[in-house]
């Protein structure tokens, strides 16, 4: 996507020479809106850190900087016993989001087998292939959200209307490799000449919505208006809201959708006042070894400064942290919620949009 009219992707091999070593650049998540900055990725224990840090984040993009942490690996030691380790690692790194999961085992199944002097260039040319893969992906998700959003806006069109989606936290391309999940049939519409405008819901604790998901959509020029976590109910009791549009971490046989915490408030909400709610899904997020979303998914719990301190611009232009609670509260920092298919409309994958119940393997 453009940022200040340049096409970037969120993550991307640089080629060493001579001494120096194949790195790994990524768009540092951690310093939106306020700047804009490459960091290199230059071992293992770099990507990990990122991972855990968040400085890559979103479900699509931790699992293609898990693969560019494989190959980092092996160009560090191609042996069976770092591959595992390094596995281990980075699949801990961050527990909820089966695209680690999926990304890692891939790698493993490939590299294994393989002898060890080959390992490396084949580890940088799998990841690139993932991220590749990824962005076919989700262009695929934007099309068939298109055809979605086409399909409701046709009802409102003639009064002239604006058409409002609903998103949580950020599935746009920062999320992913490029052009997101929830925010590739938004993108589609806007650039279809859809009248399209989002109501983007904060997201505490880390403000994924407010820094990233409202940065992104303004370089793009979709008009958007960030919220309160707590107002998108209100909204859609006011008629406010056409359709609500998430990404997922991971989406269970069934249909169950594992996304970022505050998810199920708004699909309990989007259910009450009958509005529609779509997760927006490319395959590998689709957990198939598993049904039931409440039981069987581990979320993760972060630190809770992230829920004791707020970061933003100060007026002398520098990026604080202030604490907002007392010093003698407690706190507790789950990170996703399941919303059980029941409340989910749809699931927007590569393949289509599925009813819950009635997602299909491909391949
Ligand atoms: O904790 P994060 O920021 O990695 O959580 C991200 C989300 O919950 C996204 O909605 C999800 O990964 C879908 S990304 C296309």
């Amino acid at each position: 996507m453009l940022v200040s009219q340049q096409q970037y992707r969120t993550i991307w091999p640089i080629e060493g020479s001579g001494e120096r070593l194949n790195a790994v650049a990524i768009i540092d998540q951690t310093k939106l809106p306020h700047a804009f900055e490459i960091a290199h990725i230059g071992n293992l224990q770099q990507m990990i850190t990122a991972i855990k840090t968040m400085q890559v984040r979103g479900a699509p993009l931790i699992g293609a900087a898990a693969a560019y942490g494989i190959a980092l690996a092996m160009q560090q030691e191609p042996s069976d016993h770092h591959l595992q380790v390094a596995a281990t690692q980075l699949v801990q790194s961050r527990p909820t989001a089966v695209n680690l999961n999926w990304a890692v085992q891939r790698m493993l199944n490939l590299l294994l087998p393989m002898a060890e002097v080959n390992r490396t260039q084949v580890a940088w040319a799998e990841a690139a292939a993932i991220c590749d893969e990824d962005v076919l992906l989700n262009q695929a998700i934007g099309q068939h959200g298109l055809g979605l959003i086409q399909r409701f806006y046709q009802k409102i069109a003639y009064q002239g209307k604006v058409f409002n989606v609903l998103t949580h936290c950020n599935a746009g391309w920062l999320a992913t490799v490029d052009f997101g999940t929830a925010l590739a049939p938004i993108y589609a519409a806007h650039n279809a000449g859809i009248a399209v405008h989002v109501w983007v819901d904060e997201t505490r604790p880390r403000n994924q919505g407010a820094s990233l998901t409202s940065w992104e959509l303004a370089q793009h020029g979709v008009p958007h208006t960030v919220i309160s976590d707590n107002a998108g109910g209100h909204l859609m009791q006011q008629g406010a809201v056409d359709m609500v549009i998430v990404g997922a971490d991971r989406v269970t046989s069934a249909g169950d959708v594992c996304n970022k915490i505050g998810t199920y408030l708004k699909a309990l909400a989007a259910f009450d006042n009958k509005v529609p709610f779509y997760a927006a899904v490319p395959s590998p997020t689709i957990d198939w070894d598993i049904a039931n979303g409440l039981t069987e998914i581990e979320i993760e719990q972060r630190h809770g400064d992230e829920v004791a301190y707020m970061q933003g611009l100060a007026a002398d232009g520098s990026v604080q942290n202030v604490r907002v609670i007392p010093v003698e509260s407690k706190t507790a920092n789950p990170a996703f919620d399941v919303t059980p298919a029941r409340l989910v409309t749809g699931i927007i994958t590569e393949q289509g949009v599925f009813a819950p119940d009635k997602l299909v393997k491909h391949g």
